[in-house]
């Protein structure tokens, strides 16, 4: 995964202009990102959906577990975020960056469902509504068999992904700051 000294800088400079949207004040670990992709079969998907790439820790580390034939979407909010993944990872065709809101995703899509669905999104800090929303979303384009794996700072988004998926199972990752909660939720029943 490349690394990027100013990731840092760029990403708590985006906190502080939208503190809520940004939900954080630095980039999830390298440890914590591959702990979270540990729980989904990447190197097995055709289509991996990002939502809320910051500065590009995740889709780096999918970008490098995914094969030469299968395609990732990233959808990031924040157009200097967006376009800063877009050059550092320029010429890797398997990546389309969108600077859109995520409860926008299904235009991206053009009808495909994603294997693998990755989010980073800060649920607990976005507008309720706009939450509802993105959360809704969801299910809607996991495809069968898939498994969308997600972070958050703390178990309380537990209630609505139980909701929504059949099966959800959750950890904690202390190599992180904060210590994070990963979650992993699918249709398919719990084994
Ligand atoms: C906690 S940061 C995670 C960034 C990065 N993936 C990481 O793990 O370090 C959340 C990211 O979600 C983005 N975001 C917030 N609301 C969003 C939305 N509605 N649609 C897409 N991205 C959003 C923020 O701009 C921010 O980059």
């Amino acid at each position: 995964m490349r690394q990027h000294l100013s990731d840092p800088l760029r990403f708590f400079a985006a906190f502080i202009a939208h503190p809520r949207q940004v939900g954080a004040v630095l980039p999830t670990s390298r440890t914590a990102v591959r702990d979270m992709l540990d729980l989904a079969d990447v190197p097995a998907a055709d289509l991996v959906v990002e939502l809320g790439a910051g500065t590009g820790v995740q889709t780096g580390e999918i970008l490098a577990r995914l094969r030469p034939d299968a395609r990732l979407v990233a959808v990031e909010i924040d157009p200097k975020l967006a376009a800063g993944i877009a050059k550092r990872y320029a010429g890797d065709d398997r990546l389309e960056v969108v600077a859109d809101t995520a409860e926008n995703i299904d235009a991206h899509l053009g009808g495909r469902r994603a294997d693998v669905l990755v989010s980073a999104l800060p649920f607990t800090s976005l507008d309720g509504e706009l939450r509802q929303r993105i959360l809704d979303v969801l299910p809607r384009i996991l495809g069968p068999g898939g498994v969308m794996v997600v972070i958050q700072y703390s178990p309380l988004m537990l209630g609505e992904f139980r909701r929504r998926f059949r099966s959800v199972r959750w950890r904690i990752t202390p190599w992180n700051v904060p210590p994070a909660f990963l979650f992993a939720c699918s249709q398919d029943d719990a084994a």
